[in-house]
C-alpha cells in the first residue's frame, strides 16, 4: 500500500476505526497525492516562468482558447477553459456545503464534511461504490429502483443488489427493511435510501423517517458497520403535506458511530441542468472530525482523479453564477410550480373510480414520477406496447408497474394520458 494511503488511513482510524473497516479494499488503497505532478505544478504556481501545466496557455497567461468560444460564453476565460480540481472548485463546493445547511435546517450545528464534486450523481453512486463495495457485498434498496443501480454496484464492482419491499398498506414497509437489514450477513452493511423514490414517486412521511432510523441504529447497536448511501437526486419536489422535506442524511449524520452517511446529491434534477453533469459527494458521522474528513475527500477526490480527472470547469462556473443571482430562489420557485401543478392534476385524473377496475397507483407525492400497477391479470408490458401503437403514448414499464414522468408531461396532457391507459386497459381485456 502507497504510504500516501496508509496515511490516510492512520488519520481515519485516529478517529474512528470503524470508518476504516467500511471501506473497499479499493477504498483502503486510494489516496489523491500530494507528491508527484500535482505537488511540483502547485510549488510553481506564480513563478516567473511556468512550465509545469499540462493545458496550452497564450502569450498573455490566460489559457489558449478557439476564438468560436467567445460569443458563446459570457465569463472569464480561466472560468471555461482549466481544468478544475479534482476536488471541485472550492468556492462551488463551499457554496453547495452552505446549500445543503440550508435546504435541512435540522443539521443544526452537525458537522459534516466537506463535499465533493462528482460527474453527476451516478459518478458520485459509483465513486461510493468503488470506495465501499467489495466484490460480493450486498448493497439492499427498495424493490422499487433505478434500474442503473445495477450497473453500478454490480457490473462495475461486483457487489450484489438485494431489494426489500418498499409498500405495505399505503406507506413504507419499515417490517421489511428492518428484517432485510438484519439478514445480511457479515460485519458490514451498505444500504441505499432514494427519496424522492425513482420510478415510486414516494419520499416517506415524517411520521415515518424515525421508524426508518430506528431499523438503522438497531442493528448499528449489535455493532455492525452501516454505510447508509442517500441518493437525493430529486431532493426539494415534495408536494404534500406531512412529507419529511430534508434529507435523511440529517437524521442519520449524528446517529451512531457505526453508521457513516454518505449524501449523493447535486444539480442535475434539482435545478434542471441533466447534461451539466454535476453532483456531490458530503460524509456524516456521529463525532466525525475535520482531520477524518478530510482524510475521506482526499480518498474520494483520488478515486475521481484515478477515474475521470475532475468535473467540467465550465459547468461548475456557470452554476456558481446561477446560485449566486439574486433572482435564483424565485426562479426555482417558478420550475417547482409547474411541476407540482402536473402532480395535481396527476392525482385529480388518477382519481376517477372508473381507472380502480383496471390499474391502482403506487403511493406517491414527490420527485419526477408514478406508478401505476395493472389489475385483471393485465400485463404491464402489454399495455405499453398497445399505447405505443393505438395511442402515441409513450410510458416505462418496471416489471410488473408503468412508470409515468409526469415531469416530462404538459398539465393539459396529463388528464389524456390517463385516459389513454385506461382505453388500453380496456382494449386488452376484451
Ligand atoms: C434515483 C436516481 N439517482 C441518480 C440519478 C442520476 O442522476 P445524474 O444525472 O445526476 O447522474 C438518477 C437519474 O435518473 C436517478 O433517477
Amino acid at each position: 500500500m502507497d504510504n500516501q494511503a496508509l496515511s490516510l488511513n492512520n488519520t481515519i482510524v485516529a478517529t474512528n476505526a470503524n470508518v476504516l473497516s467500511m471501506l473497499s479494499e479499493r477504498g483502503k488503497n486510494i489516496f489523491f497525492p500530494k507528491l508527484g505532478i500535482l505537488a511540483q505544478a502547485a510549488q510553481a504556481r506564480g513563478k516567473a516562468i511556468n512550465a509545469t501545466i499540462g493545458e496550452a496557455v497564450e502569450d498573455d497567461g490566460s489559457s489558449m482558447h478557439l476564438p468560436e468560444f467567445d460569443a458563446l460564453v459570457n465569463m472569464p476565460t480561466a472560468n471555461i477553459f482549466p481544468y478544475a480540481p479534482s476536488f471541485g472548485k472550492p468556492e462551488f463546493r463551499s457554496l453547495w456545503k452552505d446549500s445543503i445547511y440550508r435546504k435541512n435546517p435540522s443539521l443544526k450545528e452537525t458537522v459534516i464534511s466537506n463535499p465533493i464534486a462528482t460527474n453527476g450523481l451516478t459518478h458520485g453512486l459509483s465513486m461510493a461504490a468503488y470506495l465501499f463495495a467489495n466484490e460480493d457485498d450486498t448493497v439492499l434498496l427498495s424493490n422499487h429502483y433505478w434500474e442503473n443501480y445495477n450497473l453500478i454496484f454490480e457490473n462495475n464492482y461486483g457487489a450484489t443488489v438485494e431489494t426489500f419491499e418498499l409498500f405495505a398498506n399505503g406507506g413504507f414497509n419499515v417490517a421489511d427493511f428492518g428484517k432485510k437489514l438484519n439478514e445480511i450477513e457479515g460485519e458490514k452493511i451498505i444500504t441505499l435510501l432514494n427519496f424522492p423514490n425513482n420510478p415510486a414517486g414516494y419520499t416517506p412521511l415524517v411520521s415515518e423517517i424515525a421508524t426508518i432510523v430506528a431499523e438503522i441504529k438497531k442493528v448499528a447497536d449489535k455493532g455492525k458497520k452501516v454505510i447508509v448511501l442517500i441518493d437525493d437526486a430529486y431532493f426539494g419536489l415534495v408536494y404534500e403535506e406531512n412529507v419529511f422535506t430534508e434529507s435523511i442524511f440529517v437524521e442519520l449524520a449524528n446517529l451512531s458511530e457505526n453508521v457513516l452517511a454518505v449524501k449523493l446529491d447535486g444539480p442535475t434534477k434539482e435545478d434542471y441542468v441533466w447534461g451539466f453533469r454535476v453532483g456531490f459527494i458530503t460524509y456524516a458521522i456521529k463525532g466525525g472530525t475535520a482531520e477524518l474528513y478530510e482524510a475521506l475527500e482526499n480518498k474520494t477526490a483520488g478515486a475521481v482523479r484515478g477515474n475521470i480527472s475532475n468535473i467540467s470547469q465550465l459547468s461548475q462556473s456557470m452554476l456558481f453564477k446561477v446560485y449566486s443571482a439574486p433572482t435564483y430562489e424565485q426562479s426555482k420557485k417558478e420550475k417547482f410550480d409547474i411541476l407540482k401543478g402536473r402532480y395535481d392534476i396527476l392525482r385529480d385524473a388518477l382519481s376517477n373510480p372508473k381507472y380502480a377496475e383496471y390499474f391502482s397507483p403506487l403511493p406517491f407525492n414527490s420527485g419526477y414520477f408514478m406508478c401505476v400497477e395493472p389489475k385483471k391479470g393485465l400485463v404491464a408490458e402489454e399495455i405499453r406496447k398497445h399505447l405505443l401503437e393505438k395511442y402515441s403514448t409513450g410510458v416505462i414499464v418496471l416489471g410488473s408497474v408503468i412508470r409515468l414522468a409526469f415531469s416530462a408531461v404538459p398539465q393539459a396532457k396529463l388528464p389524456e394520458l390517463v385516459e389513454n391507459i385506461y382505453n388500453a386497459c380496456v382494449d386488452l381485456d376484451k
